[in-house]
């Protein structure tokens, strides 16, 4: 008897449902250009942002992409004015609270990269009870990287090896590529095969550092607030188009 694969949602026809990436990373970008462009304060982008967010993790989920993994506030935001710091961390935390039941409904099970330690308590507490209530579902994975910076993760993982290698609990020896990777925070989650960003920037940001090394990396004019379905579905059919070699010969 042949098992039929479980019909994705509305995935496009274009696209081959065998040659998705299993985990997107997203770098968000473009929220103040957005709303700049349209005479509006950069909140507003901000707050637009979050609803293209929602509707890429719940098209991720739709199309079958195992994974995804947002960045949402970088190691460096800290250097932007107060109040626009400000509103992002209350606006996060109301996020959480507010999407937690759909969270649940749609089976999703969310995890943080970054330095959590340093957020504001009341956020603090919103992310754990969002990891807590959903780390038993088993829908698609959603990561987001907030106080997160990737130089800061692998210098986070350095000390914390360290220290059991002072402690006698690591031999030295035993330290290699899948270790190291069990110390960063994404330790639950394979590496990104697609790298999208947003708003034409060429650069990484101190995003996903190590765990970006062979992602294909998609780069498009689109504004965050703007990069909707649709233009998720192109860097769907770029990404098919790519060649990953890894280091080999053409396939
Ligand atoms: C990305 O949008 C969101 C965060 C970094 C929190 P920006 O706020 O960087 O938007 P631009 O780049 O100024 O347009
Ligand atoms: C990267 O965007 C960080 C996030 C999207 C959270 P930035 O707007 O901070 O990046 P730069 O400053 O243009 O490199
Ligand atoms: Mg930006």
């Amino acid at each position: 008897m042949t098992v039929q694969p479980l019909p994705l949602r509305d995935l496009p026809a274009d696209l081959d449902r065998d040659r998705l990436p299993q985990h997107v990373a997203v770098v968000m970008d473009g929220n103040g250009r957005w709303a700049k462009n349209r005479g509006l304060p950069r909140t507003m982008g901000h707050r637009q942002g979050v609803s293209a967010l929602k509707e890429i993790l719940r098209c991720c989920d739709d199309w079958g992409i195992g994974a995804l993994t947002a960045y949402a506030f970088s190691t460096e935001n800290w250097r932007r004015p107060h109040s626009e710091v400000d509103f992002l961390m209350t606006l996060f935390e109301h996020v959480l609270w507010q999407e937690l039941q759909e969270m649940m409904r749609e089976n999703v099970r969310i995890w943080f990269a970054g330095d959590v330690a340093s957020l504001p308590q009341s956020l603090q507490r919103a992310i754990a009870q969002s990891v807590e209530a959903t780390q038993h579902n088993q829908g698609i994975h959603f990561t987001v990287a907030i106080n997160y910076g990737g130089r800061q993760e692998i210098v986070q993982a350095c000390r914390t090896i360290a220290n059991q290698v002072k402690e006698g609990i690591l031999d030295p020896n035993e330290i290699d590529e899948a270790l190291f990777s069990r110390y960063l925070y994404t330790t639950n989650v394979r590496d990104p095969d697609l790298l999208i960003r947003t708003s034409g920037e060429m650069r990484i940001s101190n995003f996903l550092l190590w765990q970006t090394a062979y992602a294909e990396i998609y780069i498009t004019d689109t504004l965050w607030p703007d990069f909707d379905r649709a233009a998720f579905h192109q860097a769907l059919l770029a990404y098919q188009k790519r060649d990953r070699r890894f280091g080999g010969i053409k396939s």
